[in-house]
């Protein structure tokens, strides 16, 4: 590809081109005076090109502009490219071994001095970096991070096109069909009153998608949900939303992990297929969390029956009680902390739910330091030791409550306690966990409410718990796990009117609620509608990941504030009254 205004990229010439005549274009990095001679490091998306203008070379125009140039102001120059002096090479850049001795320059523009430097460790304050966001993108790491989503998105448009899936867009003004969070509503001007919902994701229309015979559908989507921000959490998110006809659960599986180990592939990354599947509770009861990272230990032991006869209150109570449970996790290492530090733990279980946090400290000097210890007999601490494979140095900690909340204060402090305690984790880690409950309670609505969501399709052979005991039931659902994180997740849907109607109902929906707000959806699936199921991934987690960065926005060009805001463009912004007018709405 050629271009009228440079010859090369900065990143490009190598000791191959040395003798060639160039034109380069980009920013100014790095200027060095050195007694008569000046140095550039030259800036462009591709890398880093040193500049040298020697008054001997350049004529004296050109050296008095390379004197007056600064940090960042856009230049274009021409020169030869040679090799560098003996011993000046730079083994950190890919073009360390030349430099352009220049003969011509031209400045593009000039600019004012940035407010942070642009560097890639240079500590500047997130709010800096994102009110001047277009200068923190010109950092090489920001940069590279754009290009590794945009090879990620390609790559997984090529599998998916390869696989013979249809790219379909859907509406980004649809109607308000609450799927979990909240919705950002989008007032019609030509219809008083009324709104739409900008979608928190394609799944409504994708199922009409399956109704009306696409049969693959894939769409790098735009998803917008208001709810609390986190590090892995943006408002307005990508997902790579699919969905699949006239399949089973595991066709959709076998699709998603070819296009997957196909897509990673493309970025040096190997999947081994199939991949590995944990059922729900399998996960829940081993690692605490339904999205576990297997790089480490660490696993939760149910340690109940060891303390059936104990003189500790709390765990031969848990121990007589039906679905009450004492879970343990052993941290190595831990056990070494001073007392302050291990008692503060309570305070982070407290966050995953606990009401204390009962823990025995092994002591590398044999001694154990404990509230509890003293109510254990010999045989009780004899099962325990055995049970967690204790050593000294380590650190047990307890859990009692029931199965879920259990599974969760340990889940929390397993993950905790690696972050603290630096354990490795190496690689990537990909599983599937599959078989999720269907309905989960929700205690502060005091009614049912999905776990995924509430097209999901019901383990067949479970339907009749539907009246008796709905929270036992399973459903065909599976989220693909990928470090720890939840990257992806979907299902298979309920295709059958009858069987939607009565889990809607079962969420507290009136019958008159359920035609309002999924009317269109009941009515499309007594046209035939196939058997159906997809999944979405989520692609700013996904690049995050693979971007070894820890919050997405590092992975997005122009996220927003933990408030939900854009500094850069200060939105959302107030609007003129007579805005308002024109969409019939009055502020309270
Ligand atoms: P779900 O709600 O699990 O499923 O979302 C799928 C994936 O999208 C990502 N994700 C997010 N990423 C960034 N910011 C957010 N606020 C955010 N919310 C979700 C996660 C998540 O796993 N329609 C179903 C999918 C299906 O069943 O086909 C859905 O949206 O990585």
């Amino acid at each position: 590809m050629s271009y009228s205004m440079h010859t090369h990229t900065c990143g490009e010439l190598r000791e191959t081109n040395i003798g060639e005549e160039v034109t380069l274009t980009g920013w100014v990095w790095h200027r060095r005076d050195h007694g008569g001679l000046i140095f550039v490091d030259l800036r462009d998306r591709a890398g880093v090109t040193q500049l040298e203008f020697d008054p001997e070379v350049c004529d004296e125009a050109t050296f008095h502009e390379a004197e007056t140039i600064r940090s960042e102001w856009p230049i274009m120059v021409s020169g030869t490219v040679r090799e560098r002096p003996e011993g000046q090479n730079n083994d950190k850049l890919a073009t360390g071994s030349i430099e352009v001795y220049v003969t011509n320059i031209a400045v593009l523009n000039t600019s004012k001095t940035p407010p942070f430097q642009i560097e890639d460790h240079v500590d500047t304050a997130e709010d800096v970096r994102l009110r001047y966001r277009y200068l923190d993108l010109r950092r090489p790491r920001m940069i590279s991070n754009l290009k590794l989503r945009s090879d990620f998105t390609f790559a997984l448009r090529e599998a998916f096109h390869g696989s013979d899936f249809l790219e379909v867009e859907t509406p980004s003004l649809f109607k308000s069909t609450p799927e979990g969070a909240r919705d950002f509503l989008v007032p019609s001007r030509m219809q008083p009153g009324h709104f739409y919902a900008l979608p928190q994701s394609p799944q409504l229309l994708k199922e009409l998608l399956m109704v009306g015979g696409v049969e693959r559908y894939y769409q790098v989507a735009k998803c917008f949900r208001d709810e609390d921000l986190r590090k892995d959490r943006q408002p307005e998110f990508t997902q790579v939303d699919v969905e699949m006809s006239f399949v089973t659960q595991d066709d959709v599986m076998g699709a998603l992990e070819r296009v997957f180990a196909e897509a990673f592939d493309r970025m040096g990354v190997h999947i081994e297929l199939p991949l590995r599947r944990i059922q729900y509770w399998d996960a829940m009861d081993t690692y605490g969390t339904d999205k576990p990272d297997t790089r480490y230990g660490m696993e939760l032991h149910d340690v109940t029956s060891i303390f059936s006869a104990s003189k500790f209150k709390l765990f031969a109570s848990a121990a007589a009680t039906e679905g009450q449970f004492v879970k343990a996790i052993n941290a190595k290492r831990a056990g070494a902390w001073p007392r302050a530090r291990i008692d503060r733990l309570a305070d982070v279980a407290a966050e995953f739910g606990a009401k204390g946090l009962a823990y025995i400290a092994f002591r590398e000097d044999g001694s154990v330091t404990s509230p509890i210890v003293k109510f254990f007999s010999d045989e009780e601490m004899a099962a325990l030791r055995a049970e967690m494979g204790v050593e000294p140095g380590d650190l047990v900690m307890f859990a009692v409550a029931d199965r879920l909340h259990a599974d969760e204060i340990l889940g929390g402090m397993r993950s905790h306690m690696a972050n603290e305690l630096d354990v490795p984790r190496e690689g990537h880690d990909f599983l599937w966990v599959v078989n999720f409950p269907l309905f989960h309670w929700d205690e502060d609505r005091k009614c049912l409410d999905s776990e995924h969501q509430p097209f999901t399709q019901p383990n067949e052979d479970q339907l009749d718990l539907l009246d008796t005991d709905p929270l036992a039931m399973g459903s065909h659902t599976m989220d693909f796990v990928m470090d720890g994180y939840e990257a992806g997740g979907g299902g298979m849907r309920i295709h059958d009117a009858r069987l939607q109607e009565k889990i809607l109902e079962k969420l507290g929906f009136t019958p008159e609620r359920a035609q309002a707000q999924f009317g269109f959806l009941m009515n499309a699936l007594e046209f035939g509608a196939p058997p159906m199921g997809g999944f979405a991934l989520g692609l700013d987690r996904v690049c995050m990941l693979l971007a070894g960065a820890d919050n997405i926005r590092e992975v997005m060009a122009f996220p927003k504030t933990a408030s939900g805001s854009d500094l850069m463009s200060a939105a959302p912004s107030e609007v003129t009254g007579a805005q308002l007018k024109e969409v019939s709405l009055r502020l309270l």
